[in-house]
């Protein structure tokens, strides 16, 4: 397959990495990272999807995001098999979930992501959805301490969201909503996430592509691109999320490999001030 054409904007650039505030070795991630709910698993159009692999983890990137129950358990298996043929799983943190009830079922589901995953450490294990968190985190620690998972956390990007604070003290990261268009989560989740040293991962960042759907036809403005380097609708939306000084990543999904290059180079410099920040959400106002 041809390489992807998108112009790389500022390819030279690094990404902005954010530390991961529980790591006991000052690790840090990068801004921009990559979903995989929406048919990652699918096999069809493998080859595009090994392309938006290679572009994330050699572009700098490192995040993937999957879940057990994503495409029924194949987003997990398409992923372990592509990061293993290509000899790149050293390169990814894989973030993965599970939504159990029960210890018992949650243990099964996590062992089945081992299996699926092709590997023996998950760098990131959420329970998703919130479901049977308390049952869940003994699991969770035990597993820590093991060393078959570095962190833990919870997931949520429900109305609910907000419930996510009940945890905050004992998690590592916890992932949730959060775009021009959905910024509940900067009146409570945001603030508190940093306060107790919890990473945070932003799902939806593009609000499933209803944002993008909203800007078809219209010119990304000359300040955007001047001030931010920004030339897509989806790098303005991204750099809105990534610049927010409490998130540790936002995790777009795309199948398309010039999409991943597009948000990539979303996170890299220079980032939106609060000014800015304001300036790319009224686009959409
Ligand atoms: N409860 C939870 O834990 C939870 C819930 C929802 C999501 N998540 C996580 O968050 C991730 C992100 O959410 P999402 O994937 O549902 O929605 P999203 O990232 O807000 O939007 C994804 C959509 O945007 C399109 N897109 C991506 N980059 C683009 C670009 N540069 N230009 C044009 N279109 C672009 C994608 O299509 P293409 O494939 O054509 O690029 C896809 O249709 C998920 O994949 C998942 O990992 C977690």
């Amino acid at each position: 397959m041809m390489a992807p054409s998108f112009p790389s904007y500022a390819a030279e650039a690094s990404l902005v990495m954010r530390p991961i505030p529980k790591s006991s070795d000052g690790e840090k991630l990068p801004v921009i990272g990559l979903g995989t709910a929406q048919d990652f698993g699918a096999r069809r159009e493998v080859e595009e999807k090994t392309q938006v692999l290679k572009s994330l983890l050699e572009g700098g990137g490192k995040i993937v995001d999957t879940a057990a129950n994503y495409a029924r358990g194949s987003s997990e298996e398409l992923i372990g098999e592509l990061l293993e043929e290509n000899n790149l799983r050293s390169k990814a943190f894989i973030a993965t979930k599970f939504g159990e009830r029960g210890r018992e079922n949650g243990i099964e589901s996590m062992e089945r992501s081992f299996v699926s995953l092709r590997t023996d450490m998950i760098d990131l294990m959420f329970v998703h959805n919130m479901i049977d968190v308390d049952t869940h985190l003994p699991s969770l620690r035990d597993y820590k301490d093991q060393g078959r998972i570095r962190y833990f956390g919870v997931t949520s990007t429900g109305r609910n969201q907000d419930e996510l604070t009940r945890w905050m003290d004992q998690l590592d990261f916890v992932e949730f909503a959060y775009a021009v268009d959905s910024r509940e989560a900067e009146q409570r989740l945001l603030p508190m996430a940093a306060d107790k040293g919890v990473a945070v991962l932003v799902a939806l960042p593009l609000g499933r592509g209803r944002l993008l759907s909203a800007m078809r036809g219209k010119e990304v403005p000359e300040w955007a691109k001047e001030e931010l380097n920004c030339h897509s609708y989806a790098q303005l939306l991204l750099k809105f999320v990534a610049s927010h000084p409490n998130v540790t990543a936002a995790i777009p999904g795309t199948n398309n490999p010039k999409h991943m290059v597009e948000n990539l180079d979303a996170g890299r410099g220079p980032m939106a001030d609060a000014k800015q920040r304001e300036r790319i959400a009224a686009l959409w106002g």
